[in-house]
């Protein structure tokens, strides 16, 4: 109990001393003293505190993690030393080769190594000054990466201050993860909400430390495993298990699963030990880390151009069995796309039993020669998805049958379509069930038709309660119709129907635009709709008509025709005609003639402006936005971080400028 005369700011820290000592009993040694319910008191009471006093309310604090609103986008942060990474192994003598390489380069010396998990998540970078959390970064390019300080707050395996004696600056480098049971309770729930399913733990983790709402990354379990340093100042170490100890002393989580060994021969018996005990653990790793132990001979090994030549990852084979093959089902994804699975009689790999597996796509299946009745090896590797790896011809009994694509949507019975580039086939079926709710929130996203109100939920519930059955049926929404759905209440209900309303002047860019037809793309719509100025004119077009446009290539041309000839959408265009909905081009005047006749690409980050509104000023300065660069191209603005476009540009002979002259450029 506090003492009665404790003040308010001695309460609040000692809740916090609390708070911070469970979190570690909790996330970083795995050893909890309290129950969640008791944890959720102690919380509780902080935040009250903090409520009725807010000037004692510091950045550091537990309440903190969650910050409110969601960012409009990543600022960046460049690494103070670079994030490299790793080359790997597969079989004991690459270890062993390794090793010999290493003492080669060290003129014989002797060698320790230390040896850990290898993770699978995102690698990022903690920056403390002066024992606070100041930002943390995704690895990016490895020189510098996206600013997701709000996500990493909410991880409570992260302190938001350091314990004890701790350099003025250091830069940690550790792993986020996704704990197993995490990642298959949030597949669950994608599951059951229709979303895709996350294809491993690490696309997941990935997934959600890029959300823009820390909200939502708060929500996801995620944990951390710290393994390394970059940038030091005010402290020195002699050995990487030096460092392992002042990050756990610290109070960051390190993994206990590291042991130092002597020889190359320990170092492969402690992988090998690992490989059939991985499965207890309550995260997933795909192999073993091996770093040598003295921090001046990593200095001198140093690196090549993107690995440390110091440490290997020793990879674990992925794990395969046997089974038959009973079917093969298509299913059509929320793009569209026509996918192949494999319906397979249940086995048991790596602890689950598996009974369904990707199989990408029938090129696929053609090359690999599956057919269906085969006995097939299967693989789940850092993939929690199982793929089929092969079919085991030897033990074909000549009643295997060939797969054949089928030439209709199974969701809907269109036609399909496959384009050139693509080895995917698809439905491009505005009214396609399996992909309607996507569509429908393409349909209003803000660069498109614009509706208020139509977001993620709302398209769902359309779906669900059988309101839409593509985006034409949107207009024909009343409040009427619309009112008895969850959490609708008569003022949102309004807002939607004149969200709708509102959307009808849109013009025909943004339409084409909506409409999701694949490869045409804001940029590419808005080409389309100064061409040809209305929609029937489009439909009409053959591709020798479409290909004349600078901005459209063959893959583009051919994907709008086909679009114009499914009977479907035919219909589609229709209904939004006898809505009201604008299928003609309207075109502001332009505010000046500056760049009239210029073809501009942008690349890279701007600084001081978003994407679209430096398109927006081109275009009402009289010029075009082109995707790519092409011959065709006569300027380029590049940004910070600039890459490939920029390179072509120079290859091109084309004019490139930077942020500031493009600026002056607009405002002279
Ligand atoms: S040390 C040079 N230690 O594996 C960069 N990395 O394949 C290596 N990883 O980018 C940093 N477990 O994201 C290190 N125990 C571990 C690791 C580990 C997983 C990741 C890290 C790195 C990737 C390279």
């Amino acid at each position: 109990m506090p003492p009665k005369t404790a003040s308010p700011k001695q309460e609040i820290a000692r809740l916090r001393r609390l708070i911070r000592h469970h979190d570690r009993r909790y996330y970083e040694e795995d050893r909890p003293e309290i129950s969640d319910t008791e944890y959720d008191r102690l919380y509780r009471a902080l935040k009250d505190l903090e409520a009725r006093f807010p000037s004692l309310v510091t950045p550091d604090s537990p309440t903190q993690r969650v910050g409110g609103k969601p960012l409009a986008a990543f600022g960046v942060i460049r690494h103070r030393v670079p994030m490299l990474s790793m080359d790997n192994t597969y079989s004991p003598g690459e270890l062993q080769e390794f090793d010999a390489r290493v003492k080669r380069f060290l003129g014989g010396e002797k060698v320790s190594y230390v040896v850990e998990p290898k993770y699978d998540g995102v690698s990022v970078s903690l920056t403390y000054r002066k024992g606070a959390l100041q930002f943390g970064a995704t690895r990016g390019d490895g020189e510098q990466g996206d600013d997701i300080t709000a996500n990493l707050k909410t991880i409570r395996a992260i302190p938001l201050s350091l314990e004890g004696p701790v350099p003025k600056l250091i830069e940690i480098r550790g792993e986020v993860y996704l704990p197993r049971a995490a990642f298959e309770a949030l597949n669950r729930i994608r599951e059951k909400e229709g979303e895709p399913l996350f294809a491993n733990p690490r696309n997941a983790a990935a997934g959600s430390l890029k959300q823009l709402d820390p909200r939502v990354a708060a929500k996801r379990n995620l944990s951390i495993f710290c393994y390394g340093v970059g940038a030091v100042e005010g402290a020195g170490f002699k050995t990487h298990e030096e460092v392992l100890e002042l990050l756990r002393a610290a109070g960051l989580r390190v993994n206990p699963h590291h042991r130092l060994c002597d020889s190359m021969g320990r170092v492969i018996d402690y992988c090998n030990g690992w490989e059939p005990k991985k499965g207890s653990l309550t995260y997933h790793i795909d192999g073993m880390v091996v770093k040598v132990n003295d921090l001046d001979q990593q200095r001198r090994l140093g690196v090549t151009a993107k690995s440390p030549r110091y440490m290997i990852a020793y990879k674990f084979p992925a794990e395969r069995a046997v089974t038959q093959l009973l079917n093969i089902e298509v299913n059509v994804g929320r793009t569209g796309a026509l996918t192949p699975v494999a319906v397979l009689k249940p086995v048991l790999i790596a602890g689950t039993t598996v009974s369904r597996a990707s199989l990408h796509n029938e090129d696929e299946i053609r090359r690999k020669e599956i057919r269906i009745g085969d006995r097939v090896v299967i693989e789940k590797a850092g993939e929690i998805i199982p793929q089929v790896v092969e079919a085991v011809k030897s033990q074909r009994t000549g009643q295997e049958k060939v797969f054949r694509m089928p030439g209709r949507c199974p969701a809907c019975g269109g036609e399909v379509t496959r384009d050139e580039e693509e080895v995917a086939v698809r439905c491009v079926s505005l009214d396609c069930p399996a992909q309607l709710k996507e569509r429908l929130v393409h349909f209003a996203q803000r660069t498109a038709m614009d509706i208020e109100g139509l977001g993620d939920v709302m398209a769902r519930q359309l779906v669900a309660q059988g309101l839409v059955k593509d985006c034409g049926d949107l207009f024909g929404l009343t409040v009427e119709k619309i009112l008895p759905l969850e959490r609708m209440a008569e003022k949102s209900a309004r807002n939607l129907i004149a969200g709708l309303q509102a959307s009808k002047a849109r013009g025909l860019a943004r339409l084409l635009f909506a409409l999701g037809i694949r490869h045409v793309g804001s940029a590419g719509a808005e080409a389309l709709a100064l061409g040809f100025g209305a929609i029937g004119r489009l439909s009409r077009a053959s591709l020798e008509e479409l290909i004349k446009l600078p901005e459209v290539g063959p893959v583009m041309a051919a994907s709008i025709h086909d679009f114009f000839r499914v009977p479907a959408n035919g219909r589609v265009l229709e209904k939004l005609r006898a809505a009201g909905v604008k299928m003609e081009e309207v075109q502001a005047a332009p505010v000046s003639g500056k760049l009239s006749g210029q073809r501009v690409v942008f690349t890279g980050e701007l600084s001081g402006l978003a994407r679209s509104e430096a398109e927006g000023l081109v275009r009402s300065h009289g010029g075009m936005v082109g995707s790519s660069v092409t011959k065709k191209t006569t300027l380029v603005v590049a940004g910070a971080s600039a890459g490939s476009k920029l390179e072509k540009a120079r290859g091109l002979g084309v004019k490139v400028i930077d942020e500031a002259e493009f600026k002056r450029l607009i405002r002279e």
